[in-house]
């Protein structure tokens, strides 16, 4: 029987052991630029797509009132629920193995900030995904989101993705040491070296470059998104733009997700 999805939860899963406090604290630099604070005090959270649970803890830390983290894989579930027990002991947060398509308003209410970093691009129907999270932010709250860009290269990608999941292991890893190795020539004719590359790889988002590198490849349902697309879905659902960080990128060697954060009008 064809696969047709990424277990990322597993990927999450043997990535936790490395959140010290560096990726942590990369963590938060991020997340504090996307929404322009480090104070979430008095706020409440929902992380949908937790993956790890790093994002979640951030929140936490930035001193969310509250926060409901979900995700539709089972491991990255209970990866989170084991990362935020073992930084986070306070009991202002919940984890739940849910779909983003299943966020009913009457179970889940709405939220201060809605935050779904590098997920909807992944579930299958990226657009009514997108519906669903928005839905969930209060009147006068925020919307953080982190979505593939469109390149390309997006139809190549989808076809090697739909491979790589229903490949053998010993093909997922020759796979993805092609990649690395290709990329490692990349770099060196732009004058860049793979190790370096390697080394500084937290100082992105606290993330480790071999984990990101299997979730790149294997990120299977994929879809992407223009900046303008985007915006034309979220304007009639109350949504303006606040900020955008999106990149140029040639998308041969992944999209690379594009950050927005929007405010839904009061
Ligand atoms: C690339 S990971 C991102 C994890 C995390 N947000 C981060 O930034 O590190 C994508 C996550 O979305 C989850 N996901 C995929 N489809 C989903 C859905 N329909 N509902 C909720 N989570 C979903 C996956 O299981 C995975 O944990």
């Amino acid at each position: 029987m064809s696969k047709d999805r990424f277990e990322f939860g597993k990927n999450w899963e043997s990535f936790s052991p490395l959140i010290d406090d560096e990726a942590i604290r990369k963590a938060e630099e991020r997340m504090a630029s996307l929404l322009g604070t480090r104070d979430l005090s008095g706020r409440t959270f929902l992380d949908i797509g937790c993956g790890s649970g790093l994002h979640s803890l951030v929140a936490l830390r930035f001193g969310a009132k509250e926060i409901v983290a979900i995700d539709v894989d089972p491991d990255s579930v209970s990866t989170t629920r084991v990362v935020l027990e073992r930084n986070w002991p306070g009991a202002n947060k919940s984890v739940r193995h849910v779909s983003v398509f299943d966020l009913e308003k009457e179970t889940f209410g709405e939220f201060d900030i809605v935050y779904s970093w590098g997920v909807l691009h992944h579930t299958g129907d990226m657009n009514r995904a997108i519906e669903m999270a928005a839905k969930r932010v209060k009147p006068g709250g925020l919307f953080a989101v982190a979505l593939y860009g469109k390149t390309r290269y997006c139809n190549l990608w989808k076809r090697i993705k739909r491979w790589y999941v229903n490949a053998t292991p010993a093909q997922q890893d020759r796979a993805e040491r092609i990649y690395i190795r290709l990329f490692g020539f990349y770099l060196l004719l732009r004058g860049k070296r793979l190790s370096k590359h390697i080394a500084g790889y937290k100082h992105k988002r606290g993330m480790d470059f071999h984990h990101d590198v299997r979730d790149w490849i294997g990120g299977y349902p994929y879809e992407s998104i223009s900046p303008i697309e985007l915006t034309r879905l979220l304007a009639p659902l109350g949504f303006e733009l606040v900020r955008q960080n999106v990149r140029k990128r040639s998308g041969l060697f992944g999209s690379g997700n594009d950050e927005y954060l929007f405010r839904k009008r009061p």
